[in-house]
């Protein structure tokens, strides 16, 4: 689900979002049915309705709508399952979601009480006190779907250490399976690792990984003195600050600092409110609903807080899905070798200052021109030649030559009032230069707004700059076929702003 579009169908959004719990239904049924165990190969609907014993018309109209949402193929009338749902719906595979997915429908009826909730102000839903074997299995299957969540999380955390070389300890607080760890133990060989958890999930940990010599276990509650060896190499954090209140995540911060070595990273993975935000948001409800104080926190408060105890730490850096990454250390030498994908950085800085999206976008080939641009500002904009835009357009084929000495360009989303939105995006061309982008230039939307009154053609100027359409950008295109919507206006419809970020 996305944010509103204003540019979308007002209705339309509601009636999605009224239904999207349809969508989740179809996949619990799906998984709930093994239907993805069964047609790893094309079978027909006759022998599919033979296995599961039911009537053709049902199941017909279930698959296809499994086909419609890419969870199937269909050829003829054969039924077999996409490329993704083979990677991701097959017990057994590596990176298997199904586990993940029958957790996401255990806690479905939780969210039943959020009205009441949000009414009382605390939490209304506590798990039931059923009896050990009961609760065994549950944290199982808890166990289990974070595991599944966390491996290709874990993959792609564990690459930003690029070069370098680990060694020594690494200590996983609220370790869960450890599946985190065990990235780590797969890349590096001079590496021990102790798992930290509370008791019945230790108990899990070790009979899963039995035959895996570098695990240790320790046995603790986060929100006492740990008690560990300390002086470890790296400290994770993961899917767990997000559980507490600002002041038990103090406590866990002090702990982690208090044992880490002084050459060691922290590495705190979580939903965090700059990221993914909708996504950040639902998972802080989701914590008032099912935990004492839980909620996610900003980036920006964990990196203070993390200052405040003189660690160095890095940007957030937003994971492919819904999370995100920080990492801290008292050695400024060693964030600064990490290998952070500094598009991810900038990307994330975009959103932090406010803008609505933005999207990655290759200059060279996605960035159109259109002769009519410049014309469209001459003869209709009020604004032309009034001392605030450029009169003298650049020629066509000059501009698409500076365009394309860029081989990264990031498309910019913003609104009125015009002249924060320039504000804003010279800001990000500032940020973009000091992760190291020293060719970053911004072309934006409108004529300048920046001064009261334009001194322009007095003294010269080095804060405007020009906007995308006086370089023959035809911004319509060029947005719309990157899927972003954007309408011809009416009078009193919502405003879309636009510009364009370019890195070398
Ligand atoms: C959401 S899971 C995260 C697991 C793993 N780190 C990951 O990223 O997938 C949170 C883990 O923290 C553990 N945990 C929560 N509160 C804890 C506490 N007070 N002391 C120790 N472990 C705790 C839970 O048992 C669980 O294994």
């Amino acid at each position: 689900m996305n944010k509103f579009d204003p540019h979308g169908s007002d209705i339309q959004y509601l009636e999605d979002i009224a239904t999207s719990y349809w969508n989740s239904e179809i996949l619990f049924s799906a998984v709930e049915l093994d239907i993805f165990e069964d047609i790893q190969e094309p079978m027909l609907l006759n022998k599919i309705c033979k296995l599961y014993g039911c009537g053709e018309e049902s199941m017909r109209r279930f698959l296809d709508v499994l086909v419609t949402m890419g969870l199937l193929t269909k050829y003829q009338d054969s039924y077999m399952n996409s490329q993704m749902s083979n990677t991701y719906l097959i017990k057994g595979k590596e990176l298997y979601q199904g586990d993940s997915i029958l957790w996401r429908k255990e806690l479905k009826s939780q969210w039943d009480v959020l009205t009441e909730t949000i009414r009382r102000g605390k939490r209304i839903h506590y798990i039931p006190q059923d009896d050990e074997q009961v609760l065994f299995e549950r944290t199982k299957r808890y166990i289990n779907a974070m595991d599944a969540v966390i491996k290709s999380k874990a993959k792609e955390i564990v690459s930003m250490f690029g070069n370098l070389e680990l060694k020594g300890k690494i200590l996983d607080v609220g370790a869960g399976s450890g599946a985190f760890s065990l990235e780590f133990i797969k890349r590096y060989s001079n590496i021990s690792v102790t798992l930290l958890d509370l008791e019945n999930v230790i108990n899990l940990g070790k009979e899963k990984y039995k035959d895996v010599d570098s695990i240790k276990y320790h046995m603790a509650n986060i929100l006492e003195e740990w008690k560990v060896e300390g002086d470890y190499q790296v400290i994770i954090l993961s899917n767990i600050l997000h559980a507490y209140s600002e002041d038990e995540v103090e406590h866990i911060l002090d702990e982690a600092v208090k044992n880490i070595s002084n050459t060691g990273c922290l590495v705190i993975h979580d939903f965090f409110m700059e990221h993914s935000r909708l996504k950040a948001g639902l998972t802080d409800l989701n914590m008032m609903i099912n935990t004492y104080n839980g909620k996610v926190f900003y980036g920006k408060w964990i990196g203070d807080k993390l200052t405040e105890r003189g660690l160095n730490h890095s940007n957030l850096v937003p994971l492919e899905g819904d999370t995100g990454v920080v990492f801290a250390s008292p050695s400024k030498t060693f964030i600064e070798s990490l290998a952070l994908n500094k598009i991810k950085v900038i990307s994330q800085k975009i959103a932090d200052f406010g803008f609505n999206n933005s999207v990655k976008i290759n200059p060279q080939k996605e960035v159109f021109q259109t002769s009519i641009a410049p014309l469209k500002c001459e003869y209709g904009c009020g604004f032309y030649a009034k001392g605030t835009c450029q009169t003298e357009h650049i020629h066509i084929d000059k501009a698409r030559q500076f365009i394309s000495e860029f081989s990264v360009g990031i498309l910019i989303e913003g609104e009125p009032p015009t002249k924060e939105f320039q504000i804003s995006m010279l800001q990000i061309e500032k940020e973009a230069f000091k992760l190291g982008f020293y060719k970053a230039f911004i072309l934006w939307a409108g004529p300048c707004s920046l001064c009261e009154r334009c001194k322009g053609r007095e003294t010269h100027c080095s804060k405007t700059r020009p906007s995308m359409e006086s370089y023959g950008i035809d911004v319509f295109k060029t947005v719309r076929e990157k899927g972003i919507k954007l309408k011809t206006l009416d009078n009193q419809d919502y405003v879309k702003y636009f510009g364009l970020l370019l890195l070398e």
